[in-house]
């Protein structure tokens, strides 16, 4: 049944814009996210969000029918959707799209693998059904990214009348790896997306590979149409949020622990196995052996933020990051020098003030749908920033120009590269850096949802 108040535009997505938390009282407090679709979708009123709760505070608040207006949330069974997003999600289509398995031991698809995977199609199922009840006649449903890949295919059969979008925020594997996943759930997968009127990508990259894998595997790509939307940072917002007091109170705190007269070399990144943070520390500690010129005038401000902790991977991954922080530290550091400033909790405004004083920006991931930060600090730099930049990110495409690009394996070569950059001089600098903050801006977040519903209408 079709509800009295459809919406006309609706999304789908796995983490929605709001998230609920129990206080001791037990009332709930409610807290807003952020982030490129966040701001993307303010540019539209009258939507309907439609998102999974994720924690026991966001189930309490389903239950209590606590919702903000225009968001709705799921309260999918705990255990499904752990399966469905630790155990597909995060451990399987994250690993197979940034080609991140170490082979010869997995993955492994056994039993276990497929009783995961009935969750993972159940709570696509109750997305499916939760879109088709609450859009109206004709609506456009922009469904995003890889928790949600059958999402398309179910509702298409549910509403033949909806215009479906589809939109992968990371990488898409090539052919060859895409084929470690048993045939018969890749060919589900690629049919998932395909029942949307267009499946759209971060790069033309992504978007070939995507379209490579349904020509060798099915065939073709049917009557979905392909597109690439560069999402890009929201200048407006970064520059009158990165010049508010707490952030200028951060500088004057980093630059205290940085020490007077160091140049700065800064990385911010949520702790994924993709990012690289652990080559990019061993490129630090191989810059200090190879230019000993460097040490007591560099300083690594690497701030690592946690992600997916309910993994076993992730919470080793940190554990080496620390682990290989504190080595530099105690092989290098001196009384008054400290090489690698390694911050693990997650704060904003304190990423901004680094993203601001940085001399050297260190973007070196193994593989990245985008990267946004790439794109954020020449945008907020104060004095120009070099940017390092692997070549396997997204923003390649767009900044590979104007930074000093790597390959992300090769650790003396991203040494080679902080050197470089670290020596670049102040016009060069500056000159690329306005050019940087230029590509990074060309497509807004608003501008870059807004084409998409144009082009899922219009097209
Ligand atoms: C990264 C990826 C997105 C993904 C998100 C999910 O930002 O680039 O493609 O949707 O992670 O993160 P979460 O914390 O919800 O697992």
């Amino acid at each position: 049944m079709v509800s009295e108040h459809a919406a006309q535009v609706l999304v789908a997505s796995n983490r929605g814009p709001v998230s609920y938390s129990l206080r001791d009282d037990g009332s709930l407090d409610s807290k807003r996210g952020g982030g490129g679709l966040v701001s993307g979708l303010s540019a539209v009123e009258d939507k309907l969000w439609v998102c999974a709760a994720l924690s026991d505070g966001d189930r309490e608040a389903v239950r209590r029918g606590r919702s903000e207006p225009g968001v709705r949330m799921l309260d999918i069974d705990a255990e499904v959707h752990a399966d469905a997003y630790n155990g597909i999600a995060n451990s399987v289509l994250w690993f197979v799209h940034h080609m991140l398995y170490q082979t010869p031991v997995e993955p492994v698809f056994d039993a276990e693998f497929r009783r995961r995977w009935a969750s993972y199609e159940a709570y696509n199922r109750a997305f499916a059904e939760a879109l088709a009840e609450e859009a109206g006649e004709g609506a456009a449903v922009l469904v995003q990214d890889y928790h949600l890949s059958l999402v398309p295919g179910m509702l298409r059969e549910l509403r033949p009348d909806l215009r479906i979008g589809h939109f992968t925020h990371t990488p898409w594997a090539p052919v060859d790896y895409f084929r470690l996943l048993p045939d018969d759930i890749g060919e589900q997968l690629l049919r998932g997306i395909l029942g949307a009127d267009r499946a759209a990508f971060l790069t033309r990259r992504w978007a070939d590979a995507f379209i490579g894998c349904c020509t060798e595997i099915l065939g073709g790509t049917g009557r979905t149409r392909i597109g690439a939307h560069g999402l890009g940072a929201d200048a407006e917002f970064l520059r009158r949020r990165s010049h508010e007091a707490d952030v200028d109170a951060w500088m004057e705190t980093l630059r205290e622990q940085i020490g007077e007269g160091r140049r700065t070399i800064v990385r911010v990144d949520r702790t994924e196995l993709s990012k690289n943070i652990v080559r990019g520390l061993h490129a630090f500690r191989a810059l200090l052996e190879e230019h000993p010129e460097w040490r007591e005038r560099v300083v690594h401000v690497a701030f690592a933020y946690p992600s997916r902790q309910d993994l076993a991977v992730y919470r080793d991954y940190t554990a080496e990051v620390e682990r290989v922080a504190h080595t530099i530290n105690a092989e290098y550091g001196t009384d008054g020098w400290t090489p690698v400033l390694l911050r693990l909790d997650d704060d904003f405004a304190r990423s901004l003030a680094a993203y601001r004083l940085a001399d050297v920006a260190l973007v070196n991931p193994i593989r990245d749908g985008m990267n946004l930060v790439a794109k954020e600090v020449p945008v907020v730099s104060d004095d120009g920033c070099a940017l390092v930049l692997s070549r396997e990110a997204g923003a390649y495409e767009e900044l590979g120009e104007d930074a000093v690009v790597v390959n992300p394996y090769d650790v003396s070569a991203t040494a080679a590269a902080l050197h470089e950059a670290l020596t670049m001089d102040d016009d060069e600098r500056a000159a690329r850096t306005k050019r940087l903050a230029a590509a990074s801006t060309s497509l807004p977040p608003q501008q870059w949802f807004l084409d998409q519903l144009d082009a899922l209408r219009t097209e």
